[in-house]
């Protein structure tokens, strides 16, 4: 006699998405996470992506990037678009541009570090404003029906640790889920991401909202570690995709079997680049298409023995021909070489 056990599927749900438990998404990234990268890396299993951060006058004022900026395809959904300001009317402005372009999500970016940005009191700035933020957020939140995220730090500085208050401040206006960036504004990118904060947030006994927790996730190891040991809801991945967008594959490879795949081939990370080559290309204008790729491609390479000179090529070729022909060169000579993972996880 048989028996049929039906487990129940356990799933992450907020607002109206529903993603696979234990979610592993890609962060937004300025310069990076633009469409053709994001499908490279909705190819290899991310549960949810969001665009690169669009300022809120930038919007409103029509400007050609942010415009750009906006575009989503069906097959990246579930998708956030991301927007940033200082100000409440130019966001709930850039809110209904955003509409527009039928996210499925708008995120409200309280982390960025950047000077020229935190300074004018927008980005990680809002975090040293928790009124404003709060207020904003409330305002936004009420202004459309789409699901409000946000994606903060720690804290504006060592001094300033606030991601606990905000984090609830954001929850009693409406936000469905919260991104923790284990670094305060003052580190920037440096040092070691302090997870400790963020699982205090998602243990504190009035937080009910999904916490991701984000910052130097670098492999499949390091995830299942992470998500045990700090008890978040999902992990979301900003550098450790970059020039390796399989690292979504490795992971979910991981979190469901507790082993690791072995690394792509030069070969397999040819055809990789290939297809995000033609994808940019497809996307951004000439020369546009071929510098956006250049970061991309260096990263794509790394660990190769004696690369330098092709990589020289590839990264000052301007001729999207010449970087098909030398792709395939990269191809036949070291097609089977596996370059590890640089990323070694130290417990
Ligand atoms: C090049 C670059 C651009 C970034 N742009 C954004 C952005 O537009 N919006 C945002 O919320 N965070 C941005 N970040 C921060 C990342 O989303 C992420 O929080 C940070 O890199 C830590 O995660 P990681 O260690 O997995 O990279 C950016 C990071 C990098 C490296």
């Amino acid at each position: 006699m048989f028996f049929f056990v039906f487990l129940p599927q356990l799933m992450l749900k907020f607002g109206n998405i529903t993603l696979h438990d234990e979610p592993v998404l890609l962060a937004p990234m300025e310069d990076i996470t633009d469409a053709s990268f994001r499908h490279m890396c909705k190819m290899f299993g991310a549960d949810m992506m969001f665009t690169e951060f669009i300022s809120s006058d930038g919007l409103i004022h029509n400007g050609r990037k942010s415009l750009q900026k906006l575009y989503i395809d069906n097959n990246e959904r579930p998708i956030g678009i991301q927007i940033y300001g200082h100000l409440i009317e130019p966001m709930l402005a850039s809110v209904k541009i955003v509409e527009k372009a039928n996210p499925d999500v708008i995120d409200l970016n309280f982390g960025c570090p950047v000077k020229k940005i935190a300074a004018r009191g927008a980005g990680s700035g809002m975090m040293m404003n928790p009124e404003l933020m709060e207020e904003m957020t409330r305002r936004i939140v009420q202004s459309t029906k789409l699901p409000v995220t946000a994606k903060t730090r720690l804290g504006y500085d060592e001094e300033n640790k606030n991601v606990l208050e905000i984090a609830l401040r954001l929850q009693d206006v409406g936000i469905k889920a919260l991104t923790i960036h284990g670094r305060t504004r003052s580190q920037m990118y440096k040092g070691k991401a302090n997870w400790d904060l963020i699982r205090a947030v998602k243990e504190h006994p009035d937080m009910e909202i999904p916490v991701i927790g984000n910052g130097d996730i670098r492999s499949g190891e390091m995830a299942r570690d992470y998500i045990d040991t700090y008890k978040v809801d999902g992990i979301m991945i900003g550098r450790g995709s970059i020039g390796r967008p399989w690292i979504f594959k490795e992971i979910k490879h991981f979190l469901d079997t507790g082993t690791p795949l072995p690394p792509p081939t030069v070969a397999d990370r040819v055809d990789i680049a290939k297809t995000h080559f033609t994808l940019s290309l497809e996307h951004k204008e000439l020369p546009r298409g071929i510098f956006e790729m250049r970061k991309h491609f260096s990263l794509y390479f790394k660990g190769i023995p004696n690369f330098k000179p092709l990589r020289m090529k590839l990264v000052t070729s301007t001729d999207p021909r010449e970087i098909y022909h030398l792709l395939e060169t990269i191809k036949d000579t070291y097609g089977d070489f596996q370059p590890e993972n640089p990323y070694a996880y130290d417990k």
